[in-house]
């Protein structure tokens, strides 16, 4: 059984830092092309009829760059949030701001939640932006929320608490850029999420990938640890054989 149309897409926005070195730009010309590249990836999803689509747009570890950077990227942040709010949500697109809002200012975090407000009841696409998210925090938070609401710690109760509790598991990640790794993204719920590796730097990431990336996802065989004859039916035809 091969899976079928990926519901919900992820994907690791990486490579506009080369993209600009390439041509002799700062680093943060390739964010901006970056945000472009969003916007048109956006509307290529709802095209196809992917549900959800979850971004990794800042990292934990981002922090770690060099401070003229970090802020042309929080710049680029208040300005694209000013500025495509309305068409997102014109679009029908309902958007969620996913990691640690306490090191990000009252101002950034004021914005998150008038978007998140507007675009609550839209239902063409739902889009998760992973900003100052790390895989780890996520678990941590999660398990802690557990611990404070005195339940019993379980697989189930941590998920439930996890930051894109409101959405299914990826069923498909994408990272542009040729790294091969997750770089503390979604470590929960990557578990048995498909993985795709594209060498195009996020900046030149077009249609014809993502087309590449769902082709590729439509190929394959998610087993979620059964056998290939179990998905087939033909483990269970044997097994109720068995049992009559
Ligand atoms: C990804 O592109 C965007 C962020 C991490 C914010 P990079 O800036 O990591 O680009 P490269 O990997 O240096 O090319
Ligand atoms: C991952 O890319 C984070 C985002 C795309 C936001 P990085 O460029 O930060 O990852 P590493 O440092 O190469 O692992
Ligand atoms: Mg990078």
């Amino acid at each position: 059984m091969h899976a079928s149309a990926a519901h919900h897409v992820a994907i690791v926005m990486d490579g506009n830092g080369r993209w600009a070195t390439r041509r002799l730009l700062p680093r943060v010309a390739g964010h901006k092309q970056g945000v472009d590249t969003l916007k048109r990836c956006v509307q290529a999803c709802i095209e196809r009829g992917v549900g959800v689509l979850t971004v990794f747009a800042f990292s934990s570890e981002n922090w770690g760059r060099p401070t003229d950077e970090v802020s042309g990227l929080f710049d680029l942040l208040a300005t694209a949030l000013a500025k495509e709010i309305k068409p997102l949500h014109e679009n029908g697109v309902q958007l969620h701001f996913i990691g640690d809002r306490s090191g990000l200012s009252p101002k950034v975090c004021a914005g998150f939640v008038e978007a998140e407000a507007l675009t609550a009841a839209n239902r063409r696409l739902v889009l998760n932006v992973c900003f100052n998210y790390g895989g780890r925090w996520d678990i941590v938070q999660a398990a802690a929320r557990v611990q404070a609401r005195g339940e019993d710690m379980s697989e189930e109760a941590i998920e439930a608490s996890l930051a894109l509790a409101h959405v299914p598991a990826p069923d498909l990640l994408i990272r542009t850029g040729g790294e091969q790794r997750i770089s503390n993204f979604l470590l929960w719920q990557l578990a048995y999420t498909e993985l795709y590796f594209s060498d195009a730097l996020w900046p030149d990431f077009g249609g014809a990938d993502l087309d590449a990336a769902l082709a590729w996802y439509a190929a394959r065989e998610r087993r979620f640890g059964k056998t290939s004859a179990q998905l087939s039916g033909a483990g269970d035809a044997m097994h109720g054989r068995q049992a009559a």
